[in-house]
């Protein structure tokens, strides 16, 4: 900013001047950009690249203490810094980049005109998710054009933003609103048996899954109640909005990072952005003014729970809108992408599915089909689940970003305010300083009796694996997201042999998106173990 307001006093001075012709005109822009260039040369010469540069330089100049403790990191490219870096595998890219400079604990990297910090340790992961200088996040374009700051995951920290999570934790993922769903779970996972069974052959489960996952958000959201195996309109569009969203969200915005260009929407994302709100705000508000006019007895999904909120607590029409889209598009992708995973894994590893099964058997048995009930006393099924999570964690990055509200240390390094901070989760679950034989596929270890790892928590207390975050901005769709993958992929497993397809072998490839799903969606043959 400072440098712009510069330019601008040495144009209008210049202006002013009588020497002032075209000829000098050229020249002072010239000289402009030479100087431009040279600032930009020196900001990108600093450790971490030029958003760090700039820092540097601009608080040496307005004489603020200097802390000489540097970060260490990449410098990237002039300009742009390591934007490199954030695209395709991002999390794998980082990890290697943290490791080539000796930076696992904290690592800085620009990204244009953004400081970033990134950690691939635990302890330090810890000191940044539970620290509340943490606690906001990082203004991102699309999410809000797409309205998410006014729902819970871009919401800037402060009282709106604390109000929502008490919402979200009192009512809407209460453990007895949660228990109140567990018919619609079973019923979709029943729906699901019938259609893979009817399948014969080979078949891709990413479509059956992700619909059941929608469908189950649609029940919990809306209560709306579909058919898995019939097509309607109103999936469908909702299925097309969802995925749209998530293209847009998942997208590095260069102009999220250099603000100059801005103007231009390069990518398309504002355009795309603005194309997709009304849709969505449609679509929601007809189900809002629907349940309004309701009499009755009601379903108490979450538009019911929201309508019933009186006082502080209750909200706009628009803000039901933008908190009731994000939870049908945070719950519906995360969690059928982490059950693909899990059946890529069982079928992978044969052996480990069979055990499984085999616990299945042996607190089920065949006569009848798996309840939500019986997960309380599977060991093995959990270890399954917290494995794959390890590996495989939806949220390699874990999905979003956090910022930094006021100066900070961590790690013995000074962070300033503005500061966005990542956590590597990825890196810190495949990390052979933390993990004995981070790369191999083990459910076991969560769960040898004389280990401490029996109950190894994965919501967040424990850093070492916390695929859903920790601290103040941690999911707060963790337990409901952990319930519905454990009971239906607990369900499917008892009532198939999940075998490799012929054609089509598992390919662990990742692709990051939103959340890290398979490059190559899983292609399997199933066979009926109930009969
Ligand atoms: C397997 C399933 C899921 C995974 C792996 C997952 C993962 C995550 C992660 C990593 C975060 C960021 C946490 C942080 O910054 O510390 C997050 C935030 C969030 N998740 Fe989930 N999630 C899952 C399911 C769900 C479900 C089912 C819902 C709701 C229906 C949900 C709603 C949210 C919301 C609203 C936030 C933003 C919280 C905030 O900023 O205060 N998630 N999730």
């Amino acid at each position: 900013m400072e440098t712009f307001s510069d330019c601008f006093w040495v144009l209008f001075v210049a202006s002013k001047c009588k020497t002032f012709s075209s000829q000098n005109f050229i020249l002072l822009l010239l000289f402009l950009c030479m100087a431009w260039l040279a600032m930009s040369l020196c900001f990108w010469f600093y450790p971490g690249g030029p958003a760090w540069g700039k820092h540097f330089w601009l608080r040496k100049r307005s004489a603020t203490k200097l802390n000489n403790n540097i970060i260490p990191g990449p410098r990237g490219f002039p300009v742009v810094g390591s934007m490199n870096l954030m695209v395709n595998l991002a999390h794998r890219k980082l990890s290697a980049a943290a490791k080539s400079f000796g930076a696992k604990r904290l690592m800085a990297f620009s990204l244009g005109d953004t400081r970033v910090i990134i950690t691939c340790n635990p302890d330090v992961a810890k000191e940044i998710l539970n620290s509340s200088v943490f606690a906001d996040r990082p203004v991102k374009e699309s999410a809000y054009s797409l309205m998410f700051n006014r729902a819970i995951g871009f919401a800037p920290y402060g009282v709106y933003w604390r109000t929502l999570r008490r919402i979200a934790a009192t009512h809407l993922f209460s453990p007895k609103q949660i228990s109140s769903t567990e018919a619609q779970r079973f019923g979709i996972a029943s729906q699901m048996v019938s259609i893979m069974a009817c399948r014969g052959g080979e078949f891709s489960v990413r479509d059956i899954i992700k619909k059941a996952s929608l469908n189950n958000m649609m029940c919990s959201v809306f209560g709306s109640k579909y058919q898995l195996g019939s097509s309607n309109s109103e999936t469908q569009k909702l299925s097309q909005l969802v995925e749209e969203g998530y293209d847009l969200l998942g997208k590095l915005n260069w102009s999220d990072h250099l603000p100059w260009l801005a103007r231009l929407d390069l990518q398309r994302i504002r355009l795309r952005c603005s194309e997709l709100v009304p849709k969505v705000n449609k679509f929601v508000n007809r189900i809002i003014q629907e349940h309004k006019l309701q009499t009755g007895r009601r379903n108490h999904d979450f538009v019911d729970v929201l309508l019933s909120l009186n006082g502080p607590d209750r909200l706009s029409d628009n803000e039901m809108i933008a908190v009731l889209w994000e939870m049908i598009f945070r719950g519906t992708d995360t969690v059928a992408v982490l059950i693909e995973w899990i059946l890529a894994r069982m079928v992978l590893h044969p052996e480990i599915q069979s055990k499984v099964q085999a616990e299945l058997d042996q607190v089920v048995g065949k006569s009848r089909p798996l309840m939500e009930s019986d997960i309380l006393s599977m060991f093995y099924l959990p270890a399954v689940v917290k494995e794959v999570l390890r590996l495989h964690p939806p949220g390699p990055l874990l999905s979003w970003a956090r910022l930094a509200i006021t100066d900070t240390t961590i790690d013995g390094y000074h962070v300033p305010p503005g500061t966005t901070a990542m956590v590597n989760m990825w890196a810190i679950t495949r990390d052979p300083d933390v993990w004995i034989d981070p790369l191999k596929f083990m459910p076991e270890r969560f769960v040898s009796k004389d280990s401490a790892d029996v109950e190894f928590s994965v919501l967040g207390s424990d850093l070492r694996l916390a695929p859903f975050g920790s601290g103040r901005r941690t999911c707060p769709g963790k337990t409901l997201g952990l319930a519905t993958v454990s009971f239906w992929v607990g369900f499917l497993l008892h009532e198939f042999e999940w075998m490799q397809s012929d054609d089509n072998p598992v390919d662990l490839t990742e692709m990051l998106r939103l959340s890290c799903e398979m490059a190559n969606p899983l292609k399997v043959k199933v066979h009926p173990r109930r009969c």
